[in-house]
């Protein structure tokens, strides 16, 4: 194709520095469709005949199926999909193939491909979200009334439901629903048209390949279009987010199924055994989304440094965009895939929480609030009196709960015996009622708030 330019053809190194076919073939769909709906225009605005739109539609059709068939052939001498597709469309239809590269480039045509492409995976981590939101929604449903201790520095702070603490990643995984959504709003404007940088002479109509290809308009600046990749950045930015949310998750559920916590049982099916030591049970799902989203986030780093600092317009370091979001939407993909298998499955260990959530004196603020309320002291004093239940309650080995009334009364002598149905961790969760608190009326609420919320967006579709 350098033909007429270059009196050589290019060194192995260049041919193999250049070529991104072996990752690109991974846009065949998106590059066949786009370059159908370019020609369809071509021979709806006479640039080319009718006759030769439709034996180009065709020969795209029938390229369409052998890589469909066969997989797409891999030629480091064609470079990319797009000079792929056109050769082996020229082998099919002959010199005629040679009509479709009109009032087009190859900078708009892979700006169009790859938009096509992320658009798909922006809509599969929304449906993939949407299914770990619900199989969250649906446990959090479940144990509304399980209690827990919940942590602050990972020390028993209070008492929380599970419930409660489920809906918290419920909460997370929604912002990052609506980060998608907002990445696919802002994607949707097709590129093609753009041709090289400038745009073109041909009496093209924009409109029209835009509307053939799903997006809602057509670029509106030709040189941004060629050179711009936010959309992929968008993408990476919203998983790398949600990877970090999936992260904190999964470790939690590596804490909690770790022998000395023992709260939760994930499912056979997503852990392994050891090969050494046969009482164990890893939860290496887990630890693999933990892990993956260290290469999530790096893919965003790769991609920003790529575009950083590049003059208008395109630049063919831009060809360096692509693996970085293919490896970052697979790992992405399946993470989802695990974390919703491990939400929906796991068995939590209530009685286990329970004792848990018994043991810390998590039930202190609980005293404090009541000296604060009954007893009309300021709470830094009655945070005082407090802490000198625990220091008792701790050399007696027992629970708060457990303290004779004539012990809390030497400690302060305006405790009387009501004071006991505060001490529960059950009255504690019931307590904390205010809204987007922990108590089970609460998660309930919630809960069906989410419900109607994700149903109401199944209706919606993507
Ligand atoms: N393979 C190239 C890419 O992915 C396609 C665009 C090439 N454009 C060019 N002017 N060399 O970016």
């Amino acid at each position: 194709m350098w033909g007429g330019r270059f009196a050589e053809g290019p060194s192995a190194i260049m041919r193999e520095i250049n070529a991104s076919i072996p990752f690109d073939k991974a846009l065949w769909r998106e590059d066949i469709r786009a370059s159908k709906a370019h020609v369809v225009m071509l021979g709806a605005q006479g640039i080319v005949s009718a006759d030769d739109a439709a034996t180009i539609t065709d020969g795209l059709d029938q390229v369409a199926a052998e890589y469909e068939r066969h997989g797409v052939p891999e030629d480091w001498d064609l470079e990319d999909i797009h000079m792929t597709v056109e050769a082996r469309l020229t082998e099919l239809v002959g010199p005629v193939a040679g009509r479709l590269h009109t009032a087009r480039s190859r900078n708009d045509q892979v700006a169009t491909d790859f938009r096509i492409w992320v658009r798909t995976a922006n809509a599969r981590a929304l449906a993939g979200l949407s299914a770990l939101r619900s199989a969250l929604v649906e446990r959090a449903g479940e144990h509304a009334d399980t209690i827990m201790p919940g942590f602050t520095h990972l020390q028993t702070a209070q008492p929380v439901t599970l419930g409660h603490h489920l809906m918290a990643y419920y909460e997370m995984l929604s912002r990052d629903a609506d980060r998608f959504e907002a990445a696919q709003d802002r994607l949707n404007q097709c590129p093609l048209g753009s041709a090289a940088l400038a745009g073109t002479g041909f009496p093209i109509d924009r409109d029209a390949t835009a509307q053939a290809l799903d997006f809602r308009e057509p670029t509106r600046n030709s040189l941004d279009a060629v050179s711009d990749r936010d959309f992929a950045l968008d993408y990476l930015m919203a998983a790398s987010q949600c990877s970090l949310h999936l992260s904190r998750l999964a470790e939690e559920l590596i804490l909690w199924a770790s022998q000395p916590f023992g709260f939760a049982s994930l499912p056979d099916s997503l852990s392994t055994g050891s090969s050494i030591m046969p009482q164990k049970r890893n939860p290496d799902a887990a630890e693999l989304v933990r892990g993956h989203a260290g290469r999530i986030v790096g893919a965003v780093t790769s991609l920003m440094i790529t575009m950083k600092g590049l003059p208008l317009a395109y630049s063919k370091d831009m060809q360096d965009d692509k693996p970085p979001v293919f490896e970052a939407a697979s790992l992405f993909d399946l993470s989802v895939a695990a974390m919703t298998g491990m939400i929906a499955e796991t068995t939590f260990k209530v009685d286990r929480m329970r004792a848990a959530a018994q043991a810390g004196h998590a039930t202190a603020t609980d005293l404090a609030d009541w000296l604060v309320r009954e007893g009309d002291i300021p709470f830094r004093e009655a945070h005082h009196i407090t802490g000198e239940a625990v220091k008792l309650a701790d050399t007696k080995g027992c629970s708060l709960e457990e303290l004779a009334l004539r012990d809390l009364q030497a400690i302060d002598a305006r405790i009387d015996d009501r004071v006991y149905s505060a001490l529960s961790i059950d009255a504690s969760v019931a307590s904390r009622a205010s809204y987007g608190g922990t108590a089970p009326d609460q998660v309930r609420e919630q809960v069906a708030e989410a419900r109607a919320k994700l149903k109401r967006a199944s209706l919606r579709g993507p």
